[in-house]
Formats: structure tokens, sequence, C-alpha cells
């Protein structure tokens, strides 16, 4: 039986890891086993390169930061979403591909046909059914990672890029929703987070029953 596989995007500090650990625990109290993973860092030797990617003091050549997340998500597909998915499970990620197309394509500046290739490679066509992507301003996303990493971390290394840049990635993404209205659905998150918990509800609980 084929699984059903779910991915949680957005710009850093859109509410979506919070709104993640919070769907978790309501879909394990409610007795629905979901696997949670994430991009990168989703397997043994992603964690390893996740630590690389994000370490704000290593100088990461955009080729090199493109080509390290599409291998994360090689190993990530063949050896966690795949086998989970074949064995009937409801797999929730935070993030996947349009996090490429987003980062490393409207980010970065690569072309477009580039990454749909190393984007094909690295997934084998493997598509989310459903993806939620969490939706907010760059200038409210800032502000929240900038209370977050004076409340306890320091900000990653795409955390620290430029509005601009966040700009490119927030508009990237819209434009994956307006080409893809069914696979996904906006999430508005400038409001509470149990505003915005509600909204994620109304849209996973009929889709997990169908
Ligand atoms: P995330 O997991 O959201 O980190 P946290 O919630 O701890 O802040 O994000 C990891 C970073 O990796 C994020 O800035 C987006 C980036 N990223 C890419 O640039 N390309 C990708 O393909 C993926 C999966 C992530």
């Amino acid at each position: 039986m084929a699984g059903t596989f779910i991915t949680f995007e957005g710009i850093d500090g859109s509410g979506k890891s919070t709104q993640l650990r919070l769907v978790s625990n309501f879909l394990r109290e409610h007795g629905c086993e979901t696997v949670l993973t994430r991009e990168p860092g989703g397997t043994t030797i992603g964690s390893r390169l996740r630590a690389a990617l994000l370490d704000a003091n290593e100088e990461v050549d955009p080729l090199t930061e493109l080509l390290v997340f599409a291998a994360d998500r090689a190993q990530h597909v063949r050896r966690v979403l795949r086998p989970a998915l074949a064995a009937g499970q409801v797999v929730i990620s935070d993030r996947y591909a349009d996090a490429t197309v987003a980062y490393q394509g409207a980010g970065r500046g690569f072309d477009s046909s580039l990454i749909s290739q190393i984007v094909e490679l690295a997934t084998e066509g493997l598509v989310p059914d459903l993806t939620l992507l969490f939706d907010i301003s760059v200038r409210e996303s800032t502000s929240r990672t900038m209370r977050r990493s004076n409340a306890r971390n320091k900000r990653d290394r795409l955390d620290i890029e430029h509005a601009d840049f966040h700009e490119r990635v927030r508009e990237a993404y819209l434009q994956i929703a307006t080409s893809e209205p069914n696979r996904v659905k906006v999430i508005d998150t400038s409001g509470s987070v149990e505003t915005t918990q509600g909204k994620v509800k109304a849209i996973l609980i009929p889709f997990l029953r169908t």
C-alpha cells in the first residue's frame, strides 16, 4: 500500500517548525502514526551534511550548497522516504525539494532547468501528495528569527542572508503554490500560533481521512 507524503515549507521564521511540532503531537494523540523527518538532516549522514551546510562560519560556494542539499535529499529519498511510503506510512517532512527551487533557484539564482534536473536526480520523481506552505512577510519572519536567536541559539548561515534573498525565496514559494494549487496549500502565519494551527488542522484532517 502506498503511504502519504506531506511536506512543510516556508521561509525561515515562518512558524513552520512550531506548527510541525504541534501537528505531530496532535496526530500522535489521535492514534495516527506518522514518520516525522526533515531536510537537510533526515538521515545520519544527512545530519552531518546539515551541520556543515548551516554553519554560519563556513564559506560554502553556491554550487557546493546546491549539490550538498541534493546529496542529503538523495540519501533521504532512498533510505527513509521511499521505504516508509512503501510500508504505507504517513510521512511528514520539514522541507523537501521545493526548498531547493526557492533557495538555490530563486535565492542563489541558479537556472531553473538546472534546478529541475538536480531535483529530479535526487528525488527520482518523488513528489509530495500535499505541501503546506507557511507564508509570512519577510519583515515579520526576520523579527521572529532575531527574537529566536536572541533567546537561544545563533542564526544559521541561511538565516543571515539579506532581506532581498528572503523576498526572492518567498516569491518563488508563492509561485510554486500558484502553479500547483492542488498540491500546495498556502497558510498565512501572521496570526497567533493557535490560529495557524487551526488552519493547519482544517487542511490536514480531511486530507488524512481520504
Ligand atoms: P530549517 O530546517 O527550516 O531550519 P530551522 O527550522 O532550524 O531554522 O532550515 C534549514 C535551512 O536550509 C533553511 O534556511 C533553508 C535551507 N534549505 C535550502 O536552502 N535548500 C534546501 O533544499 C533545503 C531542504 C533547505
